[in-house]
C-alpha cells in the first residue's frame, strides 16, 4: 500500500500513525520519560517485557526495573546523566521484571534535544535479549565487560593508551585528552607517534617496527622518562610504563603515562633554592674572610707606604719595598674582587646610558680579544637609562669578554645586545631575589665552545676555574654575580658544548622618580694639615699606622682602642677636629654610636668613620650616620690623608 502511504502525506500524518505504532510494538519496551526521568509513556512491549502495566509505572521513575543494588549505586540517575550531557548512553545489563526474575537488557537511552538543542526528555528502547543463542549473549558481556572497562579507564588519574603492533591508538582514555589536549576521535587510528615531540618520534617507530623481539620488549614493565607532546605542540615530561595486551595472536601495548611536570618544576625549584642558599653561605664567609684580610693589608701597605717614605734614598730597600707593595696592592685587588661577589664592595652607582657604557669599552675590548674575534653590537637606541657603577660594570663586562675570547681560542664572533625586557612574575617566584619589573637586558653570545652542565652549574662559585693553574683565578664570574646582584640585577647563562655561551645582564630599569644624580667625586691632591684628630680604631697595628700618617702629615692625634675610651677623651678638655673610627669594634658602642653620642657631647664635630664593609651592608639604623663619611678599607696613605683633609674642611 505504498500509494495510500504516499497520500497520507506531511507531518501530521506520521504524527498520527507514531503513537498507535510505538503502542502496538510488541518486542521492544520503547519509552518516553520528561526531563526529570518521570515515565510519560510506557508500550506494549514495555509492559510484556516487564511485567507492569502502564498505570503503574506512568509519572514514575524507572527505578522499579533495575536491581536494588543499581538502585542503591544511584545507576538509573547515572544513566540519564551520561545521556544529558553525551546525547546517549548504550548498555547490556540486568534488569528486574513486577515478579522479581531477572533478564537482561540491551537499553538505548537517547536524550531528545529541545529547540535550543538542550535535551527535554528521554527516549529509550529496551530489549529483551536474555533468550539470544549463547554466542550473542558471548558477545553482549564481552561488551558489557568493555563498556565497564572503559568507565574505569575513564576514572583513573593517569593516562592511559592502548596501541596495536604498528603503534595506532585503539584507547585513550579522559585523563589522556586533559594531558594531552586531543579529544579521542583525534586520535582514535593514528599513529602513537603524535604525542610524542620529534626526536622521540623515530626511536618509537623503531621500537614498533622491531616488536616483539627487541624494541619494545625493552621498555616494558619498568617506567621510564620520556617527552610528550601536546597538541599545541608544547612538550611535557612524562613516566610511561608500558605492558603488553595478548590480542587473539597479535601484540597490542598498553601505555601508562603519568605527567611529571608538576615533580620536575618542584625539583628545580629546590635546586635553585639549594644553589641560591650554597652562594649566600660562600658569600658571607668570603664576607668575613676579605674583611680581615682588608685589616691585615692595610696594615702591610700602610707600614711598606712608612718604610718607603723613610728609606726612600736607599735603592735597594725603595726596590724591596716596591716589590713588597705590589704584592700586597694585588693581594688587595683579590680582596676587593672576593668583597665583590659576597655583594660587600663599596659601589658608586650613577646614572648611567648603558649604550654609550659599551660603546665607550668597545676598543678596549677589540684589543683585549685580538684580531681573531669580531665583536659585534646590536644596541638598541631605546633602552632605559639604568643606575651603575660604571667602572665596576665596564669590569664585568671585559670579564665575560675574557671568558668568551678564552672559550674561542681558534676565533669567533662575540654578539653584545642591549634592549629593553622585563622579568614577570612566574619569574621571580621561580628565582630567588629577583623582583618582578622592568628591565635592561645585556646579552652577551659567543660562539665558542659552550659548557657542559656539570660546569655551568658551577661557573659562579668563586676559585672555581677549568683554566691550568696561573691561568684564572675563577672570581670573574663570582664577581660579575656578586656585582649584579649588589646593583639590584639578575644574571643568567645558557651554554651548551659546541653551541656557544649567552651571558645575560638583567639590570632594573631608572625610572625617572628614583634618578640620583651619581656624582663622581672629585678628588683633589691631599694635603695635611694641623687639627686634632681622635683615631678610634681596636687593631692596635692599624692604629699605629694611621696614628703616625696623620701625625706626619702635622695633625695632632689621640687615640683610642675603643668607644668608651674615645668617649673618654671627647668629654675631655681637648678640642678634637676629626673623629676618625672604625664602625665594627667590640664593645656595646659601634662607630656610629659613638658618632652620635660624640656629636651630642660636641656638636661642632667632624666624623670620618672606616671600615671593610660598605656603608649599605653594615647593621644599624640609617645608611649613614648624620653627618659622617666613610673611608673603605685596605686605603693608601693618600686617601687617608685626602678623606681625613675633605671631612674637616667639607662637613656634610
Ligand atoms: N663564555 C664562556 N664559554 C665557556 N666557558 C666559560 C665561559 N665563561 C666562563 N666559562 C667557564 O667558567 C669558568 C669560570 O669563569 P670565571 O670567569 O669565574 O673564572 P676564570 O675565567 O676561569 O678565571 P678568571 O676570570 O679569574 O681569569 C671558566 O673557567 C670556564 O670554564
Ligand atoms: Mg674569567
Amino acid at each position: 500500500m505504498p500509494s495510500s502511504l504516499t497520500a497520507l502525506g506531511p507531518c501530521e500524518d506520521s504524527q498520527r500513525l507514531l503513537e498507535p505504532f510505538i503502542a502496538a510494538v510488541g518486542d521492544y519496551a520503547l519509552l518516553l520519560l520528561d526531563q526529570d526521568g518521570h515515565v510519560l509513556s510506557w508500550n506494549r512491549g514495555a509492559e510484556l517485557i516487564s511485567g507492569y502495566p502502564a498505570g503503574e509505572v506512568l509519572g514514575r521513575r524507572l527505578s522499579c526495573l533495575y536491581l536494588p543494588e543499581d538502585v542503591a549505586a544511584g545507576k538509573a540517575e547515572y544513566v540519564l546523566e551520561v545521556a544529558f550531557h553525551s546525547g546517549r548512553h548504550e548498555e547490556i545489563g540486568e534488569r528486574v521484571r513486577k515478579n522479581g526474575s531477572r533478564f537482561l537488557a540491551n537499553v538505548l537511552t537517547t536524550a531528545i534535544p529541545g529547540a535550543d538543542g538542550r535535551p527535554i526528555g528521554f527516549g529509550i528502547i529496551m530489549r529483551d535479549i536474555t533468550a539470544r543463542p549463547a554466542e550473542d549473549l558471548v558477545k553482549a558481556r564481552a561488551a558489557r565487560l568493555r563498556s565497564l572497562i572503559d568507565t574505569v579507564l575513564d576514572t583513573v588519574v593517569d593516562g592511559l593508551v592502548t596501541i596495536d603492533s604498528h603503534g595506532v591508538i585503539q584507547s585513550y582514555n579522559k585523563a589522556c585528552v586533559s594531558l594531552f589536549g586531543y579529544a579521542v576521535e583525534e586520535v582514535l587510528g593514528r599513529n602513537v607517534n603524535m604525542l610524542m615531540p620529534a626526536p622521540d618520534r623515530g626511536e618509537h617507530d623503531r621500537y614498533a617496527s622491531t616488536t616483539p623481539e627487541t624494541g619494545m620488549a625493552k621498555i616494558i614493565g619498568a617506567g621510564r622518562e620520556v617527552m610528550g607532546r601536546r597538541k599545541d605542540g608544547s612538550t611535557f615530561p612524562m613516566e610511561l610504563a608500558v605492558g603488553e595486551l595478548p590480542q587473539g595472536g597479535n601484540q597490542a601495548f598498553v601505555g601508562i603515562i603519568r605527567d611529571l611536570t608538576e615533580r620536575r618544576e618542584a625539583e628545580k625549584q629546590r635546586d635553585q633554592l639549594r644553589q641560591a642558599q650554597k652562594m649566600e653561605a660562600v658569600g658571607q664567609l668570603t664576607g668575613g674572610l676579605a674583611h680581615d684580610f682588608n685589616n691585615l693589608l692595610a696594615i702591610i701597605i700602610g707600614n711598606l707606604d712608612l718604610l718607603r717614605e723613610i728609606r726612600q734614598d736607599d735603592l735597594v730597600t725603595e726596590e724591596l719595598v716596591r716589590d713588597a707593595l705590589e704584592s700586597a696592592l694585588r693581594g688587595a685587588d683579590l680582596t676587593r674582587r672576593l668583597l665583590a661577589f659576597a655583594r660587600l664592595q663599596p659601589l658608586q652607582p650613577e646614572r648611567a646610558d648603558i649604550n654609550a657604557v659599551i660603546g665607550g669599552i668597545v676598543k678596549l675590548l677589540t684589543r683585549t680579544l685580538g684580531e681573531n674575534i669580531a665583536i659585534e653590537l646590536a644596541l638598541s637606541p631605546t633602552v632605559w637609562p639604568v643606575q651603575i657603577d660604571r667602572a665596576q660594570f665596564e669590569a664585568a663586562i671585559a670579564n665575560l669578554a675574557t671568558n668568551a675570547r678564552d672559550a674561542m681560542p681558534k676565533g669567533g664572533t662575540l654578539l653584545i645586545d642591549t634592549r629593553n625586557g622585563q622579568l614577570d612574575e612566574a619569574y621571580a617566584a621561580a628565582h630567588s631575589e629577583v623582583i618582578p619589573g622592568d628591565y635592561v637586558v645585556i646579552e652577551l653570545r659567543d660562539s665558542g665552545g659552550g659548557m657542559p652542565s656539570e660546569i655551568l652549574a658551577r661557573i659562579f662559585e668563586p676559585f672555581f676555574t677549568t683554566k691550568e693553574q696561573g691561568k684564572g683565578t675563577g672570581l670573574g664570574l663570582s664577581m660579575v654575580f656578586g656585582f649584579m646582584k649588589q646593583s639590584g640585577g639578575h644574571i643568567t647563562v645558557h651554554s651548551e658544548p659546541e653551541k656557544g655561551t649567552t651571558f645575560r645582564l638583567f639590570l632594573p630599569r631608572l625610572d625617572a622618580v628614583a634618578l640620583v644624580q651619581g656624582e663622581r667625586s672629585t678628588k683633589p691632591a691631599w694635603r695635611g694639615g694641623s687639627e686634632t684628630v681622635l683615631v678610634v680604631e681596636d687593631n692596635a697595628g692599624l692604629r699605629r699606622i694611621v696614628v703616625r700618617q696623620l701625625s706626619e702629615a702635622g695633625y695632632h692625634v689621640l687615640q683610642a682602642p675603643d668607644a668608651a675610651v674615645a668617649m673618654g677623651l671627647i668629654e675631655g678638655p681637648v678640642p678634637i677636629h676629626l673623629l676618625l673610627s672604625d664602625i665594627v669594634m667590640p664593645g656595646d658602642m659601634d662607630g656610629r654610636d659613638l658618632a652620635r653620642a660624640a656629636a651630642r657631647r660636641r656638636p661642632a664635630i667632624n666624623v670620618l668613620l672606616t671600615s671593610g664593609f660598605p656603608d649599605a651592608r653594615i647593621p644599624g639604623p640609617g645608611a649613614r650616620s648624620p653627618g659622617s663619611r666613610l673611608l673603605i678599607k685596605p686605603y693608601r696613605k693618600e686617601e687617608l690623608l685626602r678623606a681625613v683633609r675633605e671631612a674637616i674642611d667639607d662637613p656634610i
